[in-house]
């Protein structure tokens, strides 16, 4: 990943400057990044601040993959944000939150589809780095020491093709062993409601599965999750 890379400084949104050179046929592995975005998305419709002193980027998946692979890929792009980061832990299905909760880094994922068919997918990644100049709710992995973006970023890379292709139980595993959601109260929004009960298990296709008060387990495949009680 990155030998074929871009470097923007101000751009709207790393992911629409790589959808544009995906559908000019760049190879996989390429990567768009950007000192700053002034339209930063983040999952589920809502914006991604990126202030300066972040680092925010794209890889273009062309993949070997089959469609059945895509729900998987999310969490394997958490398991390599937490082994290149090296600190805090998972929240599902894969924000990364430093031990107090606060979130260091979040992942996008968006598949170009046409019918059935995966064109391309977008991977999106975005780390606070800066510890100043974020919301309340964030938190900069300077927090915890000083960090280098250009060796974080190759660090990144190198996880990222570690683990978007390895097989689904290793995923799990390692995504289980980083999670902070795993044996935790939560309460999820989803688009069907809300979901309360002990976060149990991830099903084969990365779904979180929640032991509700009834005792039944609950699949739920998309959806924001809080810990309860801290
Ligand atoms: C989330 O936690 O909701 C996902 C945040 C993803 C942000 C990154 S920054 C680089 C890339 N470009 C975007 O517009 N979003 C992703």
């Amino acid at each position: 990943f990155g030998a074929a890379y871009r470097y923007l400084g101000t751009t709207s949104s790393t992911q629409d400057v790589l959808r544009q050179l995906a559908e000019a046929g760049a190879p996989e592995g390429t990567v768009v990044l950007a000192e700053r975005q002034t339209s930063g998305r983040g999952r589920r419709g809502r914006a991604w601040v990126s202030a300066a002193g972040g680092l925010y980027f794209s890889v273009l998946l062309r993949p070997r993959l089959a469609l059945a692979d895509l729900a998987l890929l999310p969490l394997a792009a958490g398991v390599a944000l937490h082994a290149a980061c090296g600190v805090g832990g998972l929240k599902w299905p894969n924000d990364l939150l430093a031990p107090d909760g606060r979130k260091l880094a979040g992942v996008l994922l968006e598949a170009d589809l046409r019918g059935e068919e995966l064109r391309h997918a977008l991977l999106g990644i975005g780390v606070n780095v800066a510890a100043e100049g974020l919301p309340d709710t964030a938190c900069g992995l300077e927090t915890f020491g000083a960090v280098n973006r250009a060796a974080l970023l190759a660090e990144l890379l190198v996880q990222l093709e570690v683990w978007l292709y390895r097989p689904a139980d290793e995923v799990r595993a390692a995504w289980s062993a980083a999670s902070l959601t795993l044996g935790r109260q939560v309460s999820i929004s989803t688009p069907q409601g809300e979901v309360r009960g002990m976060a149990h298990s991830l099903a084969p296709d990365g779904a979180l599965l929640v032991r509700t008060p009834s005792g039944s387990l609950t699949r739920v495949g998309a959806g924001d999750v809080s810990l309860i009680g801290g």
